[in-house]
């Protein structure tokens, strides 16, 4: 995709860091964008930053919930004709060991992180194939998905299961829908409010009378804050972005120390040594 003018942008988690940032990117080149969110008053402030509103619906979207999902695709189709360019780009963080973890952080995160990815594959994929136009697929992964980071295991394994699922679909529409390209997004530390993100978390994912609230889990969470809060700006993701979806280029990597270390891990797979605790500053 090249000519990015009256095209239709669908972004999930667009009311804050790089889902606000892809969205007002798409805005600036003269798209129709929908920004799709679970928190309804930053959803409502972040759209009312992009100033044309013929241009721009936010749709207030859990993406855990398929229906919620499919309903954001009606509206998508049914406001715009058309869907071009999907962002599956909210996302979650929880810390803490693996064993400390309870039942509901593993829930949250897989539901957000990873079925959230599905839900939009299976809510707007079909429909894009059907309107068969050229199109882009862009899933927001993590440099976590492919390097070893102790106490954020639970959100390590949701990014690695979106990895594989990008993968496997960019094979897939290369395959069955050649004219829709897929990307996945891996950002280094970038400077958003992920380390706040327990402010999104549903009741039904309490953390009353769980474990969570242990040392590790804070001191890793108190990590993330500080290393999320010395990372690059969400702008740079968008123009990673825009890049890749002219490039119709799938891996969307940093260029620094964390490819490195993603290579470390590859490297320690072919030889079959002890995985390293790759993080980078
Ligand atoms: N910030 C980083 O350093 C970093 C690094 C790697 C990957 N990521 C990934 O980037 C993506 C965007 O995160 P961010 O860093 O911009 O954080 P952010 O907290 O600034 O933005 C995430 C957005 O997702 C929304 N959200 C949360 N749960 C949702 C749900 N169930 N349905 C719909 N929206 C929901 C939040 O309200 C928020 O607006 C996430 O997938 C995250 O895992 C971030």
């Amino acid at each position: 995709m090249i000519d990015f003018e009256n095209k239709v942008a669908v972004v999930t988690g667009a009311a804050s860091g790089i889902g606000f940032a892809m969205a007002e990117k798409f805005y600036q080149l003269g798209m129709h964008v929908v920004m799709a969110d679970i928190e309804q008053d930053a959803l409502t402030a972040a759209a009312s930053r992009l100033e044309d509103p013929s241009r721009v619906m936010a749709v207030v979207t859990d993406v855990s919930d398929p229906d919620a999902v499919d309903a954001l695709a009606e509206a998508a189709f049914t406001a715009f004709g058309t869907v071009h360019i999907v962002c599956n780009n909210a996302g979650v963080f929880v810390g803490g060991a693996s064993w400390e973890c309870s039942d509901a952080d593993y829930r949250w995160l897989i539901d957000v992180n990873v079925r959230g990815i599905a839900n939009g594959i299976r809510s707007f994929v079909p429909k894009m194939i059907a309107a068969g136009e050229e199109g882009h697929i862009v899933n927001t992964a993590s440099m976590a998905a492919m390097t070893t980071m102790p106490f954020s295991s639970v959100y390590c394994m949701s990014k690695a299961a979106a990895l594989s699922l990008s993968e496997c679909l960019f094979k897939e529409l290369e395959i069955v829908a050649p004219q829709l390209g897929v990307s996945v997004l891996c950002p280094e530390l970038i400077n958003t409010s992920l380390a706040s993100a327990q402010r999104n978390r549903p009741d039904q994912y309490s953390k009353q009378g769980d474990l969570t609230d242990t040392d590790m889990s804070k001191m890793t969470e108190q990590a993330i804050a500080e290393g999320v809060a010395s990372g690059i700006e969400p702008t740079v993701m968008a123009e990673r972005v825009l890049q890749g979806i002219k490039d119709r280029k799938f891996y969307l990597l940093p260029q620094d120390g964390w490819k490195d270390a993603a290579m470390i891990r590859q490297e320690e797979i072919q030889q079959e040594s002890n995985p390293t605790f790759t993080y980078v500053e």
